[in-house]
């Protein structure tokens, strides 16, 4: 594979890294769905592939352009986003300290909890809108993971990177960053300093919600990153090859997709910021949001397809609000060609800290004006 370094990242990406199959001329890879793999009469390896679940050639192909479209030395893809953040996490030792923001991807923060619980990891969670909490949150030679997501989901404050990414190592903690939100359209976090990147596939990387999978990406080949290997083929969370296929088809439009979205979340957040129904309109774009300065430094290419709306009469406006649009479809997830609405406290069940009165929005690729349209006869039957 020719990884045309030289050519801007959004050309590598749509052809993944200038992808020519050697066997055929294919310019897509083909689907091998094999599990095993034959060797000699002496058991030696014909190819590069034992079995499937330590790897395939359907995966190589991907996880090279994930590899490169973060900047890392590999990626591994994983059978979803939580297989994946759990992999890392499964390499923190019992007496070893996590710290992760207040409000994040609730599943995440489960399963952190869970852990600390079962396995004596110490959990501190941080408020990420306090710039100097994380900072005070570290303890230097006990703190192993710095896990942030930037901007947090789905308030949308913003944690900077390059700090965190410090304040990690001066701990000598690894900061690994929930790229989810923002992706490396945007933001490329490890060259802000972290160590490992995580996608949940699932959302803009695939981007069209009919594939669950996780990404992670390495900085470096040291044993952390061997462990995760090791813990991919032993757990098995392992990605099907359709499903890695199709992560890479979608892959190629990846680039178009979210400066899509981001230039319609930013008409929407802007058409909406002052509307009488509404308390508040959550966006790292708009000037009145308070990590804006930080959006602008960190997001350098379009500030996201994600927004959330704080309504006006509390959680049962909000979810009046939701039951009535016509396009926007009320489900769960993001960054799909679709938008999406959610009343994100009833997704997250009884132990939800967000706010009541937040309605989560995931822009999509659809006609911007009637997406505005669809919210306002939304808003005005309330
Ligand atoms: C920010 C974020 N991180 C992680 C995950 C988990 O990923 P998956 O659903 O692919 O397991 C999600 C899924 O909603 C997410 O939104």
């Amino acid at each position: 594979m020719n990884k045309q370094r030289s050519h801007s990242l959004e050309t590598r990406v749509a052809q993944a890294c200038h992808y020519i199959d050697e066997a055929t001329g294919g310019i897509n890879p083909p689907l091998q769905l094999s599990s095993t793999y034959a060797r000699g009469p002496d058991y030696e390896f014909t190819g590069d592939y034992s079995y499937s679940r330590a790897g395939n050639p359907t995966w190589a192909v991907l996880e090279s352009v994930c590899a490169d479209l973060d900047g890392g030395v590999e990626a591994q893809c994983f059978a979803s986003g939580m297989a994946a953040v759990c992999a890392v996490f499964e390499t923190v030792e019992p007496g070893q300290h996590v710290v992760a923001p207040r409000i994040m991807y609730h599943g995440s923060q489960d399963w952190l909890r869970r852990i600390s619980a079962k396995r004596s990891i110490e959990l501190t969670l941080f408020d990420a809108a306090d710039g100097e909490a994380l900072e005070r949150a570290v303890q230097p030679g006990k703190t192993a993971v710095v896990w942030i997501e930037s901007p947090v989901n789905p308030t949308w404050e913003l944690i900077d990177i390059a700090a965190a990414a410090e304040a990690a190592h001066r701990a000598g903690a690894v900061l690994a960053v929930d790229a989810t939100v923002s992706t490396p359209v945007t933001t490329r976090a490890l060259e802000f300093g972290a160590d490992i990147v995580f996608h949940s596939a699932t959302k803009y990387l695939n981007g069209h919600s009919d594939v669950v999978g996780g990404i992670l990406v390495s900085a470096a080949d040291d044993d952390r990153w061997q462990e995760i290997k090791w813990l991919r083929t032993f757990m098995g969370g392992v990605l099907g090859p359709v499903e890695a296929w199709l992560l890479l088809r979608g892959m190629r439009t990846l680039f178009l997709r979210f400066e899509k979205a981001s230039a319609s979340a930013l008409e929407i957040a802007r058409h909406f910021e002052h509307h009488p129904r509404l308390e508040q309109v959550l966006y790292p774009g708009l000037e009145s949001h308070p990590g804006h300065d930080i959006a602008r430094r960190q997001m350098t290419r379009g500030y996201g397809g994600m927004l959330s709306l704080l309504v006006k009469g509390g959680a049962d406006a909000a979810r009046a609000i939701a039951a009535n649009t016509e396009l926007f479809l009320r489900a769960t997830s993001l960054g799909g060609v679709e938008s999406l609405i959610e009343h994100r406290a009833s997704v997250e069940g009884p132990h939800s800290s967000v706010p009541e009165n937040l309605l989560r929005l995931s822009i999509g690729i659809e006609n911007c004006r009637e997406l505005i349209d669809d919210l306002e006869q939304s808003l005005d039957r309330l």
